[in-house]
């Protein structure tokens, strides 16, 4: 069995890295595309041909047909979503005919998960973590509370006593919680348990599956959502998702072993970005950064919220790398500097007396941290990166970033993105990306 020839693709900074359109170019070289955390709070976007697809639930690799795609127990669903995001890519002329397993190991996000998020979210005031709204924090928390409903509890139908006995259970714990209008458990249920007859012939077991398949020799990508800084564990807690966003998560979001993972692929943008609360030590709260969102177009997928933006950070994704075992990255939006004079990239920060090279865990001590700055010469007077699709093509201060980006943040640069299109990619010879690209 070789299982060197699977990859797992993570997020190397808050999410938003571009990693959607990554595992659409590598799609082609694998059998399987599988997700393992996180739910509908993702939005991948994939550029084909001048037609944009936003994908949040199914991995992006649906677009290709021979591929299968895979959602693992680690997720947890909105069925109602699953339904509207398959719909819409039927209306697209994607063929979806056997194409999705769903766990019936992963748990559900009902109704009462986004009233009781916008509660939490209420309560908190200034210390609001701005969430997607969701209802995926409040899932994973009857998970870990062992009152969570699964996939396979849908099977039941109308008639499963043991939905009808946890929806109730859980929507009379809401009641208790939430003000005004209590919530009927018996609506909750009829349409929880209705969703069945569709979703049955999707559901499976997603380990065995996926045992059989690397048995079979076919290669398995791993697509990760979110990033290394929303890790629930890793990540700057508790402004994170509730999930692990870090390359643990796809052993137990998935069912499989360590070594079926292979190489692993960090995404990072050739900035910042980050959407909702929380420290954003490079952040830039000028002019450029106005510049960096309106050419970088940084507006979240799922939520339309602007997106903060600063300078690329080599602690965050030195991070990054070290927590998720990275073999190489993937550095997106290039292009986007393309305008600038002078670009800065953060090497560690000053805090306080101490000059610190990894984040502190607590946030408060993060939040006073100030940038250690280096200034790089920027590439506005050269006709610019967009587009480009050979190293050669590259201005020569381009290069110069990049080189100092993989020497701060100590792991190798294999492709590199200069537009939104699959096309506008650069993949270096020889490199980890190149063996399923070329
Ligand atoms: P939640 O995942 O909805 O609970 O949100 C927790 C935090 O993670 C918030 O700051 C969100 O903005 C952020 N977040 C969740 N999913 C994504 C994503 O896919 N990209 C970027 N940020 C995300």
């Amino acid at each position: 069995m070789t299982l060197d020839r699977n990859l797992a693709v993570v997020g190397a900074q808050w999410g938003d890295e571009g990693k959607g359109k990554i595992v659409d170019l590598l799609a082609p070289a694998f059998s399987v595309v599988a997700r393992s955390q996180g739910g509908h709070n993702a939005g991948h976007t994939v550029l084909v041909g001048g037609r944009q697809f936003i994908l949040h639930l199914i991995p992006s690799g649906i677009l290709h047909p021979g591929v299968t795609c895979v959602i693992g127990n680690g997720v947890v669903i909105d069925v109602g979503a699953l339904f509207a995001e398959l719909d819409g890519l039927a209306a697209q002329g994607i063929d979806l005919d056997g194409r999705l397993l769903v766990s019936d190991r992963a748990h559900v996000i009902l109704p009462y998960h986004r009233e009781i998020e916008r509660l939490a979210e209420e309560r908190r005031g200034a210390l609001r973590i701005d969430t997607t709204s969701r209802g995926i924090g409040p899932s994973y928390e009857d998970k870990a509370g062992r009152r969570g409903i699964r996939i396979a509890d849908l099977a039941g139908g109308a008639h499963g006593e043991r939905l009808a006995g946890l929806v109730r259970a859980n929507v009379e714990a809401r009641n208790r919680l939430v003000a005004g209008e209590p919530l009927d458990w018996r609506e909750v249920h009829a349409d929880a348990a209705e969703s069945w007859a569709r979703l049955q012939p999707m559901v499976g077991d997603v380990s065995e599956f996926l045992a059989s398949a690397l048995a079979a020799g076919r290669a398995v990508l791993f697509e990760g959502a979110q990033g290394a800084m929303l890790d629930l564990d890793h990540g700057t807690y508790p402004y994170v998702t509730s999930s692990n966003a870090t390359i643990g998560g796809v052993c137990t979001g998935l069912g499989v072993g360590p070594r079926a993972i292979g190489s692993v692929l960090g995404i990072a943008k050739a900035y910042t970005t980050r959407v909702g609360a929380g420290p954003l030590p490079t952040e830039l709260d000028s002019v450029l950064a106005d510049r960096l969102r309106e050419v970088g177009r940084e507006y979240g997928a799922s939520t339309g919220r602007p997106r903060r933006c600063g300078w690329f950070d080599a602690a965050v994704v030195r991070r990054a790398v070290r927590i998720n075992g990275i073999d190489a990255l993937a550095v997106t939006k290039l292009d986007v500097l393309d305008a600038l004079e002078e670009l800065r990239v953060c090497t560690g920060y000053r805090c306080g007396e101490a000059h610190l090279t990894d984040l502190p865990a607590d946030v408060e001590r993060l939040e006073a941290c100030r940038p250690v700055y280096e200034t790089l010469p920027g590439w506005a007077h050269t006709r610019g990166t967009a587009g480009a699709r050979r190293e050669t093509d590259l201005p020569a201060e381009a290069r110069a970033y990049l080189d100092r980006l993989e020497a701060v943040c100590g792991v190798p640069i294999s492709i590199v993105s200069t537009g939104s299109d699959r096309s506008e990619t650069i993949v270096r010879p020889e490199s980890l990306g190149a063996r399923w690209l070329t």
